[in-house]
């Protein structure tokens, strides 16, 4: 009679299918005002003037905000959102006025004829291993340390049997979520409504009070329905600033949707990274030197420091181990986080090196990473609270017929096509942060529980409605779970691949409270819960694995086949679970074919600001894609036993095609995306005819 373990499908899905459902902009309101940003066209420098007069001659056009005349915000951390404060320019893209309208065209059109006039200065975007400017961040996101550093590593590397000194780098990834950023926003005297595309609405509450220096409680944030995020919405980003301010400015609702091309400057994306690698193992292929080092690139406006050799830090022990982060401040969009901010492109230059050394080594990549597990974290000593990678691995060397592989690269065949196949490891922190809940008890036998979590297109509403039921004892159709309203009690943001665990905890327990008393109605929070958590290392493992296909004549790289298989603590909904790892591994091999930002040094941006021209994996690149977990019960998570599944799926599949391109070609790219013109002059010559 369990509700968890269930697979019903998503309580919004109807709403979803036929339309009823309301994103951001699409609330009916009256009379609205449009908003169109117009954005810096030089990368540094000022801006000298606005010709207000040239957009307000636009039919329609009723206000131009720019540094002149928007009202001051007050300070805050994120010097992101201090949007029109000041005529400096420090990227190309960033925004220099927003022109308000009474329709969406005429606000377009004001924007296109909005004369800007600017001083520039020399830019400088293009990060390399040997930038002057690169340096040790405090620490790296969100609160990791920048240098590890244990044992003696040259003198590991000296005597090791086999050795991997490998450069990997991949290039900035743009999160491109279905709904942009968008934001309806409306004033009543000093309250403010705002419907806002995001992973988090408390958080976006707080900003808004702090910003406009109004009360916490007169700002209600909702958010309904988020068309995804990917990390690009887990933080308050400047159009909702720029939708509030221009609404208390005009006195009107102001409706405002970045275009898909604002998204790749305004938002945040994934830092390029150049990274190395060392691996020195003994004759068995067990490692004894480990040094994985980073260099990333932040903005000049806000530093976000991506953790990209965190997760190296838990994955494999050795006797000596180094790891290390530099940042270069460039005149460049501010990166943040992006699906497995760190772990993604972390891991995938890691297990790209630990295929290099099963080579080197004449051992099987799942064997070697077998060798190399361990049941204590590496990072601090502490048993994982449970640790599943070999039972990952073995289950999908089964399931992917691993074991009849020729190690040999280069050697399959079918017709114009390379074939083989790859491997890799993956894993992903298990966070959960602080929330409350409420839940009442109605008279009519049903049940309400409200919690400003947030449903990004993951399935959080449908989740948190079974974890309810079983925490109450009910059948699920007597609890109704309202969400995504910062007049709801707080909870932390959809991000972290936290929700499920952080929210699901504190329903949980508001549900068992509300049984335990009389009460009609109990408020619970989760923050002492989290602080007296015992000292074990909890992570998330998966094994994946891909088989790629390489066209001899032009490159091109297929991929028939994905599979992963996951240990992530227990599944809630094995439908909604399935869809987060694929869409995981989908993006996955996305990145290791198709995603790069392709910068402009000239204007110092990122050219292909568009989805025709920034690739991403289509229906026809996605074939076969299996996603798959093992049974575990882990009691030292938390109430619900949870482990989070949003990201895990992204990391280490791009490894794994990499890998398997490796294994069919013998080429080995190590530099993302995976293009055919990395692998054509290495491809072996074709001996015979069409
Ligand atoms: Mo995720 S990148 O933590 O929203």
């Amino acid at each position: 009679m369990s509700a968890v373990g269930q697979a019903p499908v998503r309580l919004d899905g109807p709403d979803k299918v036929t339309g009823r459902a309301r994103y951001a902009v699409e609330h009916p309101i009256d009379g609205p005002l449009h908003g169109w940003l117009v954005q810096a066209r030089v990368a540094v420098g000022a801006v000298t003037g606005v010709d207000r007069q040239s957009a307000l001659a636009v039919p329609g056009v009723l206000y131009v905000l720019d540094a002149g005349n928007a009202p001051a915000l007050a300070a805050t951390d994120d010097s992101e959102l201090l949007v029109l404060q000041s005529t400096r320019i420090s990227y190309r893209g960033q925004v220099v006025a927003m022109v308000l309208a009474d329709t969406l065209e005429a606000a377009r059109e004001g924007a296109r004829s909005l004369r800007v006039t600017y001083d520039e200065q020399p830019h400088d975007v293009l990060l390399t291993r040997e930038h002057p400017k690169l340096y040790a961040p405090e620490k790296v996101n969100p609160a990791f340390p920048t240098d590890t550093a244990g044992g003696d590593l040259d003198a590991a590397m000296a005597a090791a049997a086999h050795v991997v000194d490998v450069e990997y780098d991949t290039p900035a990834h743009f999160n491109n979520p279905m709904e942009p950023h968008a934001t309806t926003a409306q004033w009543d005297g000093d309250r403010l409504t705002v419907h806002d595309s995001t992973q988090g609405t408390t958080a976006v509450k707080k900003h808004l009070a702090s910003a406009f220096g109004v009360p916490e409680h007169g700002v209600r944030v909702l958010a309904a329905h988020v068309g995804g995020g990917f990390g690009a919405k887990g933080s308050p980003r400047p159009n909702v600033v720029l939708a509030a301010m221009a609404a208390r400015v005009t006195g009107r609702a102001v409706k405002l949707a970045l275009t898909r091309q604002q998204q790749f400057a305004l938002v945040g994306y994934r830092t390029p990274t150049l990274q190395r690698v060392r691996l020195g193992a003994d004759a068995d292929g067990r490692l004894t030197a480990l040094a994985h080092e980073a260099y990333e690139q932040t903005s000049t406006v806000f530093e976000f420091a991506e953790q990209t050799t965190e997760g190296t830090r838990h994955l494999y022990d050795a006797g000596a181990k180094f790891t290390t982060h530099r940042l270069a401040a460039l005149d460049v969009p501010t990166p943040r986080w992006m699906r497995a901010p760190g772990e993604a492109p972390g891991i995938f230059a890691l297990e790209s090196a630990m295929d290099e050394l099963a080579a080197a080594a004449g051992i099987n990549p799942v064997e070697l990473r077998i060798r190399n597990d361990t049941q204590h974290d590496p990072e601090t000593g502490a048993p994982f609270s449970s640790r599943h990678l070999v039972q990952c691995l073995r289950r999908g060397a089964e399931r992917f017929g691993w074991d009849s592989r020729d190690p040999r690269p280069a050697v399959r065949r079918d017709g114009r096509w390379l074939v083989g196949t790859g491997v890799a490891c993956a894993t992903y922190p298990v966070y959960q942060a602080p929330s409350s809940a409420r839940a009442r008890r109605c008279h009519d036998g049903t049940f309400e529980i409200g919690i400003n979590a947030t449903d990004i297109g993951t399935g959080a509403r449908t989740v948190l409605w079974q974890i309810a039921a079983d925490a109450l004892g009910v059948d699920p159709a007597r609890v109704r779970v309202d969400i995504a309203d910062s007049d709801l009690p707080a909870a932390s943001g959809a991000g972290g691949s936290s929700g499920t665990s952080s929210w699901g905890s504190a329903v949980h327990k508001a549900c068992r409270t509300l049984c335990d008393g009389t009460a009609a109605e109990v408020v619970v929070d989760t923050a002492d819960d989290i602080a007296a958590q015992s000292e074990v290392s909890r992570h998330a493992f998966g094994a994946q694995f891909a088989e790629a296909r390489v066209d001899l004549d032009s490159g091109e790289v297929r991929v028939p086949r994905m599979l992963g298989v996951f240990a992530v603590g227990r599944i809630i909904n094995p439908r909604t679970a399935r869809s987060q790892l694929l869409g995981g591994m989908v993006m996955g091999l996305s990145m290791a074919l198709h995603e790069s930002g392709t910068l402009d040094i000239g204007y110092g941006d990122y050219a292909n600001s568009n989805l025709s021209d920034y690739h991403v994996a289509t229906h026809a690149d996605v074939v076969d894609v299996q996603a798959e977990w093992v049974e575990e019960h882990d009691d030292q998570l938390n109430a619900i036993g949870t482990k989070g599944i949003g990201e895990i799926g992204i990391v280490g599949s791009p490894a794994a095609v990499l890998n398997a391109v490796w294994h069919a070609t013998g080429v080995r790219v190590r530099e993302l995306p995976i293009t055919p013109d990395r692998l054509l002059g290495g491809l072996p010559e074709r001996q015979d005819v069409l």
